[in-house]
């Protein structure tokens, strides 16, 4: 026998029946995201290298250690997206969309790269919904997306994600934080990892990234960024904060939570499972606002905010609950006799063509091994089709769950089948 071929590691196969958890709750995210006015954006899956280094940020895990980077026949430095907000600002700008519309409003969906330590609800390519809206610098788009997240969070059943803020604050006073933060990580340099003592120098803020339960337990007296925010960013969280309870949307602020990313400006936030199933993947979403990204990348001065959510963690939660199967077959065709195969096949074909949703088996056989299919793929009738049927223009319509025949006429059966849905 030839050598199997595995798939890649951390790159999982998407297949039936575990699809239809996945198309639901892509087809509730593009009705919510519809309710609230936002358009499709599709972006490549490749980009320029240097614009993930520019704008999730150099110090970053994700740029630093877990991008899929190589360079393409001509040479060029192509990375495999680690995330879509880049690419998203990238094609905004590129389109000059600024200059028609002061207000923008895009989603996404797609798979995402990051050569990650793989375990439950983290792989190397995994699926992101996500949201971006750019013209706005109230914080209403922030509560309008958090909402959005938290309306598709209810359309799809799901329980028990929490929101938690924070705001880091704008550039202009960050520095003073980052110098006390700084100060503090120093006297406490013994008890922190080389990568902390590292992260210290070059960008501090990511030391609230790091995993170390040594770290982590330093970080607990560390100074909270929301102690130093300038009076605009301290009212515009606020706001925030009233919104958020005016929409009756709980929250926790969190004040170490910086998100692992370099281009957030004051409000971050993240969408926080305690299910089990999750294992420590904790988060099934994150974002924030990022003002300064779009002028950064080359655009105009224009402030964004948004969010991505991890549909394979999503998906997790969403089968653990076991609610969603696949549709089922309204009916089954099977044939008695050889003669009634075509005259099976064409009934199908028409029934279909009438936006039925009909099976047949195609291999023939006996009738017991039809009737058998018939009842695994779970269809709601079955019809046997033979000499006599195809005689009369009659057939019986058989519940497969119980209950008695029908007799119903073959010309007729759009509208039999209709009645009984
Ligand atoms: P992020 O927090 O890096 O943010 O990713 C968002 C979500 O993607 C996470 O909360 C998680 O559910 C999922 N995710 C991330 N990495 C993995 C992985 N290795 N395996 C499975 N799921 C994963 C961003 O990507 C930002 N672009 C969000 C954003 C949009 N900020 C502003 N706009």
């Amino acid at each position: 026998m030839s050598q199997r071929i595995s798939g890649v590691k951390g790159m999982n196969d998407l297949l039936p029946p575990d699809i239809s958890v996945w198309h639901a709750l892509e087809s509730a995210a593009r009705e919510t995201f519809e309710r609230f006015g936002y358009d499709e954006a599709r972006t490549p899956v490749l980009e320029d290298t240097a614009l993930f280094v520019r704008s999730v940020g150099e110090a970053t895990d994700i740029v630093g250690k877990e991008m899929y980077t190589f360079a393409d026949k001509a040479g060029r430095s192509l990375s495999l997206r680690p995330e879509g907000t880049a690419s998203l600002v990238r094609a905004y700008v590129e389109h000059a969309v600024a200059q028609r519309e002061p207000v923008t409003r895009w989603w996404y969906a797609g798979p995402m790269f990051r050569y990650e330590r793989m375990k439950t609800g983290r792989y190397r390519q995994f699926w992101q919904l996500g949201a971006e809206a750019y013209g706005v610098s109230a914080p209403a788009q922030e509560t309008e997306l958090i909402d959005l997240a938290v309306q598709l969070f209810r359309a799809v059943g799901l329980e028990g994600i929490r929101v938690e803020l924070n705001s880091l604050g704008d550039p202009e006073t960050r520095g003073v934080y980052l110098e006390s933060l700084r100060a503090f990580l120093r006297a406490h340099r013994g008890e922190l990892c080389a990568e902390c003592q590292e992260r210290t120098e070059k960008n501090a803020l990511r030391v609230f990234d790091c995993k170390n339960p040594g770290c982590q337990a330093v970080l607990v007296g560390a100074p909270a960024i929301t102690d130093a925010l300038s009076a605009e960013a301290r009212a515009h969280f606020e706001t925030l904060q009233r919104q958020l309870t005016l929409l009756d949307i709980p929250f926790r602020v969190n004040p170490r939570m910086v998100r692992g990313i370099d281009y957030y400006t004051r409000t971050a936030f993240e969408f926080l499972s305690e299910d089990p199933v999750l294992g420590t993947a904790s988060a099934v979403g994150g974002g924030g606002r990022y003002d300064r990204l779009v002028k950064e990348l080359g655009g105009p001065d224009t402030p964004a905010v948004g969010w991505a959510l991890g549909v394979d963690r999503l998906c997790l939660l969403l089968q653990a609950k076991g609610a969603i199967h696949a549709p089922r077959p309204e009916l089954f065709v099977a044939v008695a006799e050889d003669m009634a195969a075509d005259p099976a096949l064409a009934l199908v074909s028409r029934l279909r063509r009438a936006g039925h949703r009909v099976d047949l088996d195609a291999r023939g056989g006996s009738l017991k091994s039809q009737m058998k299919r018939a009842d695994k793929s779970r269809a709601v009738f079955a019809l046997v089709l033979g000499s006599r049927e195809l005689g009369s223009g009659e057939a019986q319509l058989k519940p497969l769950g119980g209950g008695e025949p029908v007799l119903v006429r073959l010309d007729a059966l759009e509208s039999a089948l209709a009645a009984r849905r």
